[in-house]
């Protein structure tokens, strides 16, 4: 028997669940547990047992536990426009579910306080938000994506009295509720350069930003505007998604362009930044949206633009699944 395997059989089997890797060489044993569900006082426990056992192996001189971080490495993506009214929630949503559907650890962080969309994009509009003392927990949807909103917090038509510090503290609420081991959040900003936005940057840097853009002109500006303020605060810009980009008839079959047509690859070439995809303006998107059935949840060929799109996400957070 090798001394590896004699390192490995030492380990007690109620223990052995948590151990990640077990390696052995010129006497020295190096384990890797995973301790993220336990707290401090049951890790160090852990430590010290696994250090007992494998420490009586002969052969083995000195023992070295690493214990796996306690917080889960979390990442930070918001979606963001300039202008309201392009789709930055249904980009969200759907990205979301799209990863989830590839295994991502996904939750959705709902920003908008005036038209808080997520919980009823993701079919949980009914549903009440949980919180255990101050921490919130977050909402489990049908589609393996858990969320949160704004509009959970507030009551309907209070939302226009809330201003800065409110703002700031409803967002941290809802960005340190208890997320378990999500990977990833998404966070579906409001339009615009507001109170939600500068926290999110200063509070809760996101590891990228993804800015939706229709391709009209007007559109365009703002979503410079948007790319402006996450360069000022060094957020990475994961790319440009231009959405409802051509419409096709769904009587005569006949494409046409009610905002133009390529004006966000042109301008995502022309500012530097990758351009990660368009989605069609299609009654079907609007229809499952609607009734909370996000078009990547079911294979539809509407759900194929939003999947591509995911996938560029996925590669930019180094979250490439299968
Ligand atoms: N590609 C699309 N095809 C058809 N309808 C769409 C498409 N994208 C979004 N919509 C519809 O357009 C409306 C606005 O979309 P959405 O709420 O996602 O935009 P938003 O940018 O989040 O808006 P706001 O700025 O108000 O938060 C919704 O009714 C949505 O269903
Ligand atoms: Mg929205």
């Amino acid at each position: 028997m090798s001394s590896e395997t004699a390192v490995k059989e030492a380990i007690p089997a109620e223990l052995s669940g948590m151990v990640r890797s077990v390696k052995f060489a010129d006497g020295v044993a190096t384990i890797i547990a995973d301790a993220g569900s336990l707290g401090r006082s049951a890790a160090a426990q852990l430590q010290k047992e696994l250090e007992e056992a494998v420490g009586s192996v002969a052969g083995v001189e000195e023992v070295r536990v690493a214990l796996m971080a306690d917080k889960v490495a979390r990442q930070v993506i918001a979606v963001g426009s300039g202008k309201g009214g392009v789709g930055k929630s249904t980009l969200t949503t759907n990205l979301a579910v799209a990863l989830a559907k590839k295994g991502v650890k996904v939750g959705v962080v709902d920003a908008d306080i005036y038209g808080p969309s997520q919980p009823l994009l993701l079919g949980v509009a009914n549903e009440k938000v949980r919180a255990e003392g101050k921490t919130l927990i977050p909402t489990q949807t049908e589609f393996g994506v858990k969320v949160l909103s704004m509009g959970q917090l507030i009551e309907p038509g209070k939302a226009i009295a809330w201003r800065g510090p409110m703002v700031g503290q409803a967002l941290a609420q809802l960005m340190e509720a208890d997320w378990g081991d999500t990977e990833l959040l998404i966070v579906d900003l409001p339009p615009g350069t507001g109170d939600v936005q500068l926290t999110m940057l200063q509070k809760f840097k996101p590891a990228g930003a993804v800015v939706v853009s229709t391709p009209q002109d007007l559109a365009l500006i703002d979503a410079t505007r948007a790319m402006d303020l996450f360069r000022q605060a060094q957020v990475p810009i994961v790319g440009l998604v231009e959405n409802m980009a051509g419409y096709l008839c769904p009587e005569c079959g006949t494409l046409s362009n009610p905002f133009g047509q390529g004006g966000t690859e042109a301008a995502a070439q022309s500012m530097g930044v990758p351009f990660l995809g368009r989605v069609p303006l299609a009654m079907e998107i609007r229809v499952a949206s609607d009734t909370g059935q996000p078009p990547t949840a079911n294979d539809t060929q509407y759900g194929a633009h939003f999947v591509g799109i995911a996938e560029q996400l996925a590669g930019f957070l180094g979250m490439a699944k299968g």
